[in-house]
């Protein structure tokens, strides 16, 4: 974008989301990748119509339910056709645990940092994608698509109920069916 559009683009610092690895400052968070990739989004497609607020959520739907990594990138990566892994949440902590202990890896391993670095790739190759589909009006929004037992939960908890709670992923990846 530096290349073809330059202004806003040519301001960006090539190492303004360095702070988002390993789940922002190593806290394992938001997986680095989907705040980088929102931050674009936004920069790109912001409108008064939330547009780029509704993308965000179809990437992070998309990169919760997707099997990492691709085999895109293997021509280039040290560590070739790895396991993959869905990670079934947007954080880093829950992504790259998943990941790991199905692999035998560990943190500091090459094959992990392959294996997060594709991830990026992955999510940034997704993020052009629908960029590109909504540029010319071809993107079509998937909106809420959530497990059965989370929108049991939400019958109560969500925002036609008690509303009392706030996020929609999965909620059985963290708490038990207290209804059971
Ligand atoms: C039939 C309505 C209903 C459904 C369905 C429901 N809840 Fe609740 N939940 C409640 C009520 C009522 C409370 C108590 C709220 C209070 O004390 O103010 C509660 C409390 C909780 C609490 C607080 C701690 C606890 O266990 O009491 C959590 C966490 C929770 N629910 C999570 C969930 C999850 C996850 C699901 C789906 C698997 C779910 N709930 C489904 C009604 C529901
Ligand atoms: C990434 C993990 C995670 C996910 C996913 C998640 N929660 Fe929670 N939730 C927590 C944590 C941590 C707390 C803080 C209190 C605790 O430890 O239970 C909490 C608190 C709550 C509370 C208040 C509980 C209390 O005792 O005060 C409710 C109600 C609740 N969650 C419902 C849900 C529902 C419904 C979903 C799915 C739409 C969901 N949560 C998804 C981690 C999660």
């Amino acid at each position: 974008m530096k290349e073809e559009i330059g202004f806003p683009y040519i301001l960006l610092p090539d190492d303004m989301f360095h702070h988002a690895a390993g789940g922002y400052g190593g806290e394992g968070t938001l997986c680095g990748s989907i705040g980088s990739c929102a931050a674009i989004i936004n920069l790109v497609a912001y409108d008064d119509k939330k547009t780029h607020s509704k993308l965000v959520a179809d990437l992070i739907h998309w990169y919760s339910q997707e099997n990492f990594p691709s085999k895109r990138y293997d021509d280039l990566a040290a560590n070739k056709d790895q396991i993959q892994k869905i990670p079934n949440s947007p954080l880093c902590h829950a992504s790259v645990s998943t990941w790991m202990m199905a692999a035998g890896a560990s943190y500091t391993e090459k094959q992990r940092k392959d294996r997060c670095a594709k991830v990026a790739g992955d999510t940034a190759y997704r993020t052009v994608e629908m960029l590109n589909e909504h540029l010319v009006g071809k993107y079509a929004f998937i909106g809420a698509k959530r497990s059965e037992e989370t929108e049991s939960c939400l019958s109560c908890h969500g925002s036609d109920a008690m509303y009392n709670e706030k996020g929609l992923n999965d909620c059985l990846t963290c708490h038990d069916d207290h209804t059971k």
